[in-house]
C-alpha cells in the first residue's frame, strides 16, 4: 500500500489508467498493471507489529446485524438465505438503484421484519452504511470494482466484512485487504458458496479420511456459457462484460479453486508456490456481437475484447501437488467447475459426479457417488440439507449462509479467512501477468506470511 493509500482506494482515484474500459459506458475498474512484472507487491514487507487473523474466533453474538451493499440478483439471493436463518437482522442495505433497494426492502418486510435503513444516491453511498455503529458484518454483492473499496471501508469502521467473487482483482488490493483485516482485528471473508456444495463437502471429507490415498492433483474451473447474460442491458450485462476489455486472465477463479484448496490443505500444511498460465484466442464475445448487434452505431462496437476465451493455468504447491485451473465464459458448452481430485488410491470427478476407488470399484469403471453418501455425507448437510435444498444453487447458498451465521452466533473460528480469500482470487492477477509473459511462472504471494504450515484450528 506504499503508493496507494486507503483513501485513494476508497475514492477510486487509483482506478484511472490501466483498467479503463474501451467503451465509455462502463464504470471504471481495476486490472493488474502488467507493465510492473515482476510485481513489487508480490511479497511486500509486513506492517510493523502485525498479528495474524488465522485461528481468530468471532466474538460470540446472539443476533447478527448485517449490512448489505449491492441488492442486485446475487445480493437479493443471499438476502433470501439470510432471512431463513434465526438470529439475523438486516439493519441496512445500499444500492445505487433505488428500485433494487425497494425490492430488497419488500423481501425483508414480507418476512415480518422491520424495514432496513436504505442508502443510495451515488457510488459511495456505502460509506454512510459502513459508518453505522449497529452493524456486525457488511456483505458486498456489487460489481467487482467495488468489492475492495466496500470491504476496506467496513474494516476501517471496525466491522467484519465479506464479499462475493472475486475478492479482489490486483495483488495490491489483495494485500490491502489482508493488512486491513489484521489491523482492524476483524474478519474479511470471501463467501464462496461452492465450498459448501453437497459434493464438495462430501469429497472434502473423503479426502481427509484417506479414501483417495495421498492427494496429488486437483482440477478446477469456471466453464459457463455467459454470452447472453454478459450482453443483457441489465444486471451483470451492465458491468461484467467490461472486464473482458480490461484483462487477458482467468477472471473468475474462486468457484473452482475454493473447494480444491480445501482438498489440498492449502494454509493447513501447504500453500500455492507458483503458477503458469496461457490464454487461447478471443472469439466468443466477438462472434456473439457479430451475430446479435446489427446496429453498427451500438456502443458495443467500441469494445475491444482482450480476454482469451479459454484460459488454462497450472498451479504448484510447495509440497509438490498440482492444480489445473480453467476459465471460459464465452463459448457454447454445458456448465462445469471440473471439481476433480486425484490421489494414489482413487479419484473423484464431477459433472457428472463419479468416483473410482481401487479395490472398491471394478477396474476402469467410475461409479455414481450415491453409494458413498451413507458414510461420507458431510454432517452440515445432514443437519440442514432438507432446508437448504429449497434455496439457491442446489442448496450450497443456504449452507454457506447458515454456517457463517452459526460461526458468529457461537463465537467460532470461521471456516476460511482473509488469507484463503486473497489466495483463491490471486490467480486473477497472476494469470494476467503470466499470460502477458508467454506463460512464465509467477510466484504466489504468501498472504499468511509464513503461517500456512500450521494446521487449521
Ligand atoms: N457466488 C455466486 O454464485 C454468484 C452468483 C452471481 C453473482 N455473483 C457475484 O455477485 C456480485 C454481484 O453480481 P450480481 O449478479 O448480483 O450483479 P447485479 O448487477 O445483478 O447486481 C449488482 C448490484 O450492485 C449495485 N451497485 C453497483 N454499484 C454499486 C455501488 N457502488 N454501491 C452499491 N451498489 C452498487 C447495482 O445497482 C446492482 O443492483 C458479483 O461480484 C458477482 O460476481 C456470485
Amino acid at each position: 500500500m506504499s503508493d496507494l493509500s486507503r483513501r485513494d482506494m476508497l475514492k477510486g482515484a487509483a482506478l484511472a489508467g490501466a483498467g479503463l474500459a474501451a467503451s465509455g459506458a462502463f464504470t471504471r475498474g481495476i486490472a493488474e498493471d502488467i507493465s510492473a512484472i515482476a510485481h513489487p507487491d508480490q511479497q511486500p514487507a509486513a506492517p510493523k507489529a502485525r498479528k495474524t487473523m488465522k485461528g481468530v474466533p468471532f466474538e460470540r453474538m446472539a443476533n447478527v446485524r448485517v449490512g448489505i451493499v449491492g441488492t442486485g440478483l446475487r445480493g437479493r439471493s443471499v438476502l433470501n438465505e439470510l432471512l431463513g436463518i434465526d438470529g439475523v437482522t438486516i439493519v441496512a442495505i445500499c444500492d445505487t438503484v433505488p428500485d433494487k433497494l425497494a425490492r430488497a426492502t419488500k423481501m425483508i418486510t414480507d418476512k415480518g421484519h422491520a424495514a432496513p435503513a436504505t442508502y443510495t444516491g451515488g457510488d459511495h453511498a456505502f460509506e454512510q452504511l459502513v459508518a453505522r455503529t449497529d452493524v456486525d458484518i457488511v456483505y458486498t454483492a456489487t460489481p467487482w470494482e467495488y468489492h475492495v473499496p466496500v470491504m476496506l471501508a467496513a474494516l476501517a469502521h471496525g466491522h467484519h466484512t465479506a464479499s462475493e467473487c472475486p475478492f479482489g482483482t490486483t495483488l495490491k488490493d489483495l494485500w490491502a485487504l489482508v493488512d486491513a483485516s489484521e489491523k482492524a482485528r476483524k474478519h474479511c471473508l470471501h463467501l464462496e458458496n461452492c465450498n459448501y456444495g453437497y459434493n464438495e463437502m462430501m469429497v472434502n471429507r473423503m479426502v481427509h479420511e484417506g479414501v483417495f490415498g495421498e492427494v496429488l492433483h486437483a482440477e478446477a474451473a469456471y466453464l459457463h456459457d455467459l454470452r447472453g447474460i454478459l450482453n443483457e442491458g441489465r444486471d451483470e450485462g451492465l458491468w461484467r462484460r467490461a472486464w473482458h476489455t480490461r484483462a487477458n486472465a482467468n477472471l473468475y477463479p474462486t468457484h473452482g479453486l475454493g473447494p480444491v484448496s480445501w482438498y489440498l490443505d492449502i494454509h493447513s500444511g501447504d500453500r500455492y508456490d507458483y503458477m503458469v498460465s496461457v490464454s487461447g484466442p478471443e472469439r466468443g464475445l466477438s462472434i456473439y456481437r457479430e451475430e446479435t448487434v446489427k446496429d453498427k452505431s451500438d456502443p458495443k462496437w467500441n469494445e475491444q475484447y482482450i480476454t482469451g476465451d479459454m484460459n488454462t493455468s497450472i498451479l504448484k504447491t510447495v509440497k509438490g501437488k498440482t492444480v489445473m485451473l480453467q476459465h471460459d465464459v464465452s463459448n457454447a458448452r454445458p456448465y462445469t467447475r471440473h471439481n476433480r481430485v486425484l490421489g494414489t488410491k482413487g479419484t473423484f470427478e464431477d459433472y457428472p459426479p463419479r468416483i473410482y476407488v481401487e479395490g472398491k470399484s471394478a477396474k476402469e469403471q467410475f461409479y455414481p457417488i450415491d453409494d458413498w453418501k451413507k458414510d461420507f455425507e458431510h454432517p452440515l448437510w445432514t443437519r440442514v440439507g432438507d432446508k437448504a435444498r429449497s434455496g439457491g444453487h442446489g442448496g450450497m447458498d443456504y449452507v454457506m449462509a447458515f454456517r457463517l451465521i452459526e460461526c458468529m452466533h457461537e463465537g467460532l473460528v470461521p471456516d476460511y479467512d482473509v488469507y484463503d480469500a486473497a489466495t483463491w482470487s490471486a490467480p486473477f492477477p497472476l494469470s494476467q501477468m503470466s499470460v502477458a509473459k508467454s506463460g512464465q511462472p509467477m510466484k504466489f504471494p504468501d498472504f499468511t506470511r509464513g503461517e500456512w504450515s500450521k494446521k487449521r484450528s
